[in-house]
């Protein structure tokens, strides 16, 4: 019963007018839109539509909407930022901030379908990143509950934010598993799989299996290995191959902390595995930042960045009669590439394993700056001799 699989866009939803479907979860829709005032308003936003059979339970909805409200309250560069929250033609829909990028599954099935590994600095920068927004949203007492990489988003400037939050609560309140409760079963801990009252070290739990999978280059938990509720109560995580990091036993040691079954033997906070990990990466000088985690997302995947960026702005360009969403995305900020330069020129391909990939270096001048070079020079010289 998904009513809105059949939405024609664009589609004037309230005070947005949604314009392209960017994904679609197991409890809603997520589309891009923007504000339906006369004259648009250059800002992208998010809009999720609840599934209305969600929002029809009249119990459910009004967790929903309780959570939802709770995460609206969250300001943080961590965290998507919610700016609406509604119901409007019967469904309960959820305004946010546009992070242009992709979610982290995403960005970890394109890396392995390319074969460029994720280098181990970005890796760690990302779980830092994700940490701090949890560490925020834990000293407010609020627990996301579905810390998972698809609800991690990283932007192509290199940010990191944390979405999804404030609906895990009311889905884990439906009796009967659904796709959703199925889908983020790889990613909970061991209390949540027994069905207990959740802290803040859930998402602990949840942020070490990310960390854990990243080092490894595969999932914790495999769908073919068995019932993953199952797996997730058992909670038994091998331990990580090496690597041939500097200093590896110390990191290793700081994931099986993340990962303790038990949650008294686990960091108590999220900003304490934080704290710990950061200490690790200057320990081993695998520090990154955005700036150069956006460049190396530009450089590997910048073709399909500007591909997914074009398919937004022909759905953009439906809205009639104001081409504001179309100039809000060529315009960004975050265009790092030429744009007239071929796609295939976007992706060069490292096969090098994670563990020895250099860190991004800066792009090589292009050999026509050396031949203007080579030419002035010339002249200058034939100027020199004729003239002496
Ligand atoms: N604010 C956003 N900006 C960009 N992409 C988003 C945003 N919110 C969600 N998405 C995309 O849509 C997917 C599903 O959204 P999410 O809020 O996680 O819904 P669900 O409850 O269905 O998991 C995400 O994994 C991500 O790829
Ligand atoms: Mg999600």
């Amino acid at each position: 019963m998904n009513v809105s699989r059949d939405l024609k866009l664009p589609h004037r939803f309230g005070a947005y007018m949604l314009f392209d479907r960017i994904g679609q979860g197991g409890m809603a829709e997520i589309f891009l839109a923007r504000r339906a005032t006369e004259l648009g308003g250059g800002k992208l936003l998010v809009v999720k539509l609840i599934l209305p059979v969600y929002a029809e339970r009249a119990e459910f909805a009004e967790m929903l909407a309780d959570e939802a409200k709770l995460a609206a309250t969250l300001t943080h560069p961590n965290v998507v930022q919610i700016v609406d929250l509604g119901r409007e033609e019967e469904r309960l829909f959820i305004a946010m901030e546009y992070v242009e990028g992709f979610d982290l599954a995403a960005l970890l099935k394109r890396c392995s379908k390319e074969k460029v590994p994720l280098p181990p600095e970005f890796a760690l920068h990302i779980v830092l990143e994700l940490l701090a927004g949890l560490d925020y949203a834990g000293k407010k007492k609020i627990v996301h509950r579905d810390v998972s990489p698809s609800n991690v988003l990283v932007s192509f400037d290199g940010e990191v934010k944390l979405c999804d939050f404030g609906i895990a609560r009311a889905n884990d309140a439906i009796e009967s598993p659904t796709e959703a409760i199925k889908g983020k079963a790889g990613y909970m801990s061991p209390e949540h799989a027994r069905g207990e009252a959740l802290d803040a070290r859930a998402d602990v739990f949840a942020a070490g299996i990310i960390l854990w999978e990243l080092l490894a280059g595969r999932k914790l938990y495999r769908a073919d290995a068995g019932d993953l509720i199952e797996q997730a109560r058992t909670a038994n995580v091998p331990d990580l191959a090496p690597r041939g990091l500097p200093n590896e036993e110390a990191l290793f040691a700081i994931v099986k902390k993340a990962l303790a079954p038990n949650r008294d033997e686990r960091f108590a906070s999220a900003g304490d595995f934080r704290r710990e990990l950061h200490e690790w990466a200057i320990s081993a000088k695998l520090v990154a930042n955005p700036i150069k985690l956006g460049e190396w997302l530009t450089e590997h995947f910048g073709a399909e960045l500007l591909a997914q960026r074009r398919a937004r702005e022909t759905a953009a360009k439906a809205l009639d009669p104001s081409p504001q969403p179309a100039r809000a995305i060529i315009e960004s900020p975050h265009i790092k590439y030429k744009e007239e330069k071929s796609p295939e020129s976007l992706s060069p391909i490292d096969v090098s394993p994670p563990s020895k990939s250099p860190p991004p270096t800066k792009e090589k001048s292009p050999p026509w700056t050396m031949i203007a070079l080579g030419v002035v020079a010339i002249a200058v010289v034939a100027w020199l001799l004729v003239h002496r």
